[in-house]
């Protein structure tokens, strides 16, 4: 059917054209020609953004791992689904088949079925980037349960918050994980995290690196002896259309973490087709993530976009620098990779080691090249670009968030003459418009300002697990019948867009979100401190670097500065992990406050970035006087 895949430019501005002029009929006929149903829908589209409530498909029935697995079991049982490569590069890669991994998600789903996990229930899911991890996804998946997946480097502390928050009754995890040279104990940290956690009855624990680990009786169990007697058939479970699929949490400005919660039908529809054109991948061509499934780009593309289309999905165990700069090169290589989708920390820390360890491969098989997570910086495109895409593979500098499930604004690869730094035109069905602080859209081409989307799409968040108002307040209250999504962005001469970056609290360091709330709540622990206050300033690896400003209870304090500074940031990696570390720590006499007592974070946010220049009027301050010594000494 022509509207599944687009190929030139004309046909993406009329697939556009009706997706918006009748998004209703376009996503009927996208979702009747390309999947498999129990039973199609009543309706497909009814909404709200005041509620707000978005159902896509409703009445419809369906098992998405049927969707992943089962319907490509004619065709394509024995093409490779997922390519496995170990953190090690000297042990083999291992080649997933579609009737390999149907086996396996099915035994895993009766393992889970014979623990009591039933439809509905939520699993959480703390396990390294090995098969293990998008089986059992996919096993929740099949037997209707909601899995939580948490990313496998956040801390005991953080994951107890997740696990309580959506009342998990089982968590599956290994005895540890490979990261480069070192080992992670990571049933270490469950075991910490169950202290907090009395909801858990049981503990799956598969075999990676095969540490001495501690059981305990009754509650921890080695998956592997139970999957070997379990059957690979299961039935999967039909799931209605609105159903949750999962729940995925993000940060917010403040507060504890969002429990995102995405649903089946609407969520598959429209991370399949965003995948089949915005890698535009074909049949027999091998795509590459480098994300972790801990994330939502894991969840939307290597899990479940790139199944739903047959394709071969590559995980990677390891990080980039292990056993050199050249590993993700040498996987390219090895692999014949295709479609090879990155961030831009990634693209940073490999342009600084140089293009030596880049010309070592043959990277000739790439097609399409890939960025998400946060804005690139022009010097990032063109090195990714030259190097990596030597100027003929498109890069698709792809806009959308944990709350959007599937890709948003996007060049379409050979489709979309790409811009550095521009995510250029919205996807197919996506309407997004740029309003004004005042809450008045900015018509019209050459305009910047706040991001938002007018009319729902497939996949797009229904809610926030147990928490529906805040949802409604963070997203569909700052402008009226909108989702906001957060950011600024601009649109240039010719109807590109731009992402300018947060427009709130959130700061994107390496491509991770974090809030600043948890982080100074994390250091407001510390016996010392009085107070503290997180911006970001610009680093040039991780994008965003994390900036410090802690006052001492006692500020005559004796105490070493270099040992404090080191008790802050172990906080901070206790609680909510090391991705949150602070970059520069700088200890002040007082913090900037408007005179209802608010901390002016534009104010520490410029003297962070060495730009005073324009620091404003600060005579309205409750205590301008503090602003000349945090200058003086800034880090
Ligand atoms: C940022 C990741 C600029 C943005 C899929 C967004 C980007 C947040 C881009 C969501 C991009 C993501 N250009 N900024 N191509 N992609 N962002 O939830 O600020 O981890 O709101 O989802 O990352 O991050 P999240």
């Amino acid at each position: 059917m022509s509207n599944y895949h687009i190929k030139h430019l004309e046909e993406y501005y009329q697939v556009y054209r009706k997706s918006v002029n009748n998004p209703e009929r376009f996503w009927e006929e996208i979702a009747e020609e390309h999947f498999l149903w129990r039973k199609k829908w009543d309706k497909v589209l009814e909404w709200d953004f005041k509620k707000p409530e978005v159902k896509w498909f409703q009445g419809a029935e369906l098992n998405i791992s049927e969707n992943c697995i089962d319907r490509h079991l004619a065709t394509r049982a024995n093409k490779t689904a997922i390519l496995f490569e170990p953190n090690n590069p000297d042990d083999d890669a291992e080649h997933i088949t579609y009737k390999q991994l149907y086996h396996r998600v099915n035994q895993f789903a009766n393992v889970l079925k014979a623990q009591g996990v039933k439809k509905g229930d939520r699993v959480c899911i703390y396990v390294p980037m090995i098969p293990e991890l998008a089986i059992a996804t996919l096993a929740c998946a099949r037997i209707g349960a909601i899995h939580s997946v948490v990313f496998a480097g956040f801390s005991a502390t953080a994951l107890a918050t997740r696990i309580n928050d959506s009342d998990c009754k089982i968590v599956i995890t290994s005895d540890g994980s490979y990261r480069g040279a070192k080992t992670i104990d990571l049933k270490g940290i469950v075991d910490e995290a169950l202290e907090r956690c009395e909801g858990v009855e049981t503990v799956l624990v598969a075999k990676r690196i095969h540490s001495n680990i501690t059981m305990k009786v009754g509650r921890d169990k080695w998956l592997q002896p139970l999957l070997d007697v379990a059957s690979n058939q299961c039935e999967a479970e039909v799931m209605q259309a609105e159903d949750p699929l999962f729940i995925l949490y993000t940060s917010g400005s403040t507060g504890k973490p969002k429990g995102m919660v995405h649903t089946t039908a609407g969520y598959m529809v429209y991370t399949a087709y965003t995948f089949k054109n915005a890698f535009q991948y074909r049949e027999n061509d091998v795509y590459w993530c480098t994300a972790d499934i801990g994330w939502i780009t894991g969840h939307s593309y290597i899990v479940y976009g790139p199944l739903c289309n047959g394709a071969t999905t590559v995980m990677f165990e390891g990080v980039p620098s292990y056993p050199d700069y050249g590993r993700f090169w040498d996987i390219v290589d090895k692999h014949k990779v295709n479609q090879f989708y990155t961030a831009p920390t990634a693209i940073r820390a490999l342009a600084k080691q140089g293009v030596e360890m880049v010309e070592k491969y043959d990277l000739s098989s790439l097609k399409v090249l890939g960025s998400v997570g946060e804005p690139i910086n022009e010097e990032a495109w063109h090195w990714y670009n030259e190097n990596i895409g030597k100027k003929k593979s498109p890069i698709i500098d792809s806009w959308w968030q944990t709350e959007t499930g599937g890709i948003m604004i996007t060049p379409i690869p050979y489709v979309t003459p790409t811009k550095p730094t521009y995510a250029t035109l919205p996807f197919i069905g996506v309407q997004p418009c740029i309003m004004d602080e005042h809450g008045k859209e900015l018509k019209g081409n050459q305009v910047e300002g706040r991001l938002c989307i007018k009319f729902p799409w497939p996949s797009i968040a229904r809610t926030i697990w147990g928490n529906h108002q805040r949802y409604k307040e963070t997203y569909f209250s700052t402008f009226e019948n909108m989702y906001f999504t957060g950011d600024g962005a601009l649109r240039d001469e010719v109807g590109y867009y731009r992402i300018t970056g947060r427009v709130d609290d959130v700061i994107i360091v390496s491509g991770h979100n974090l809030g600043t709330a948890p982080i100074e709540d994390a250091i407001n622990e510390h016996p010392a401190v009085a107070e503290s206050a997180i911006v970001g300033f610009p680093h040039d690896v991780k994008g965003s670097a994390l900036y410090g400003y802690v006052t001492l209870k006692d500020s005559g304090e004796s105490r070493n500065q270099e040992n404090l500074r080191k008790e802050i940031n172990q906080l901070i990696s206790d609680r909510i992990g090391p991705i949150a570390k602070l970059n520069k720590i700088q200890f002040t006499d007082g913090l900037p406050k408007t005179r209802s007592g608010k901390i002016m974070r534009r104010i520490l946010r410029k003297i962070a970035e060495k730009d005073t220049s324009n620091l404003g009027d600060i005579s309205t301050l409750l205590n301008p006087e503090c602003v000349q010594d945090i200058m003086d000494n800034v880090l």
